[in-house]
């Protein structure tokens, strides 16, 4: 990574940004609030995901989705994942906006990817504009608990059949997808072999230098008790020129101003000025880019600090 996208904005003052307008819970009543998932669209099996792919241009994917009765991973229910959330929408928007994010060769983790629309959206903007390129354009893994992989990766195809299907031109973005894996990988347990070996890590342990160059986490944060976890899983995934990609939906400031406050230790955080990307109808769904205390990843959102008011 080079640096930072001309046009990205981002604000260290993740307090203010985020926190103090009224809280979802405080507008109850007044303005309809959202859970961080259309449960209209959720019910469908099959949910169309608008993607814009420039010159104006918009494709719909179909993303297989499996609403359960229950939000934990029980019998045979998938949880909560197996529904496209709004901020996997948003997250989907940044990367149109700021492609260069996951463009050139990078090695992308989708943390907690559900049906994996995050993985499939992080793959499309990896690939587009690159038809002609010779070589690796980069490689997307989506990670989650093993029962979302048949979800995962059918989705993964359907999305590379849409591109197939349109003719020349996508050549890149076909690419991208047929290169798309899961891995089942829960959270502050061992890597999965898999893992260690796309980041470079082989068998032996960690390979000084090499780390993934964009983990995506989108909607991660709607249980405190996989804080503590996902802070141990990014820390030993994240190297100093790796960058953090949270979708965030706001819901509950005492639970998650907590969750802000522990990474803050760790990593520097700033927040994506959505006036850039745009964020209607899922307001109080945001972007935090973080990156390790002291590394280059940090020092490029450095540069970039706009402060508000
Ligand atoms: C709210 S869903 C978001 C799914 C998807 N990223 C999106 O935005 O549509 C959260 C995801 O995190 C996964 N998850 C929760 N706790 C986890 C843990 N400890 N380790 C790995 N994944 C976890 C869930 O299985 C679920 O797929």
């Amino acid at each position: 990574m080079e640096g930072f996208p001309d046009g990205l904005q981002v604000n260290f003052d993740w307090r203010s940004y985020i926190f103090t307008s009224p809280s979802p819970r405080a507008l109850v009543g007044s303005v309809k609030t959202r859970l961080g998932v259309d449960f209209k669209e959720a019910e469908k099996e099959v949910r169309p995901v608008p993607v814009r792919i420039g010159q104006g241009n918009s494709i719909v994917l179909s993303v297989n989705q499996q609403l359960g009765n229950d939000y934990n991973v029980k019998g045979d229910e998938l949880g909560v994942g197996a529904v496209v959330w709004d901020a996997a929408i948003v997250l989907g928007w940044f990367l149109e906006a700021f492609p260069e994010i996951v463009k050139g060769g990078k090695t992308v983790i989708d943390l907690g990817s559900g049906t994996g629309i995050c993985g499939i959206l992080a793959a499309i903007f990896m690939g587009i504009g690159e038809e002609g390129s010779k070589g690796s354009l980069g490689k997307v893994v989506c990670t989650d608990h093993g029962r979302l992989e048949a979800l995962c990766r059918g989705n993964v195809s359907t999305a590379q059949e849409t591109f197939s299907g349109l003719g020349g031109g996508w050549e890149g973005v076909v690419r991208c997808l047929g290169e798309v894996e899961f891995c089942h990988f829960w959270w502050g347990g061992g890597l999965p072999d898999r893992v260690r070996e796309l980041v470079g890590w082989g068998e032996g342990g960690k390979e000084k230098g090499k780390f993934f160059d964009v983990i995506i986490a989108s909607d991660d944060l709607y249980d405190d008790d996989a804080f503590p976890p996902l802070l141990e899983s990014l820390k030993v995934i994240t190297g100093p020129r790796t960058l953090v990609v949270f979708a965030y939906k706001r819901r509950m400031n005492s639970r998650e101003v907590g969750f802000f406050e522990k990474i803050e230790e760790h990593f520097d955080i700033g927040i994506v000025d959505l006036d850039v990307v745009g964020c209607e109808p899922y307001t109080e769904t945001y972007i935090a880019l973080a990156g390790i205390k002291g590394g280059e990843a940090a020092g490029w959102l450095r540069e970039k600090k706009i402060w508000r008011g």
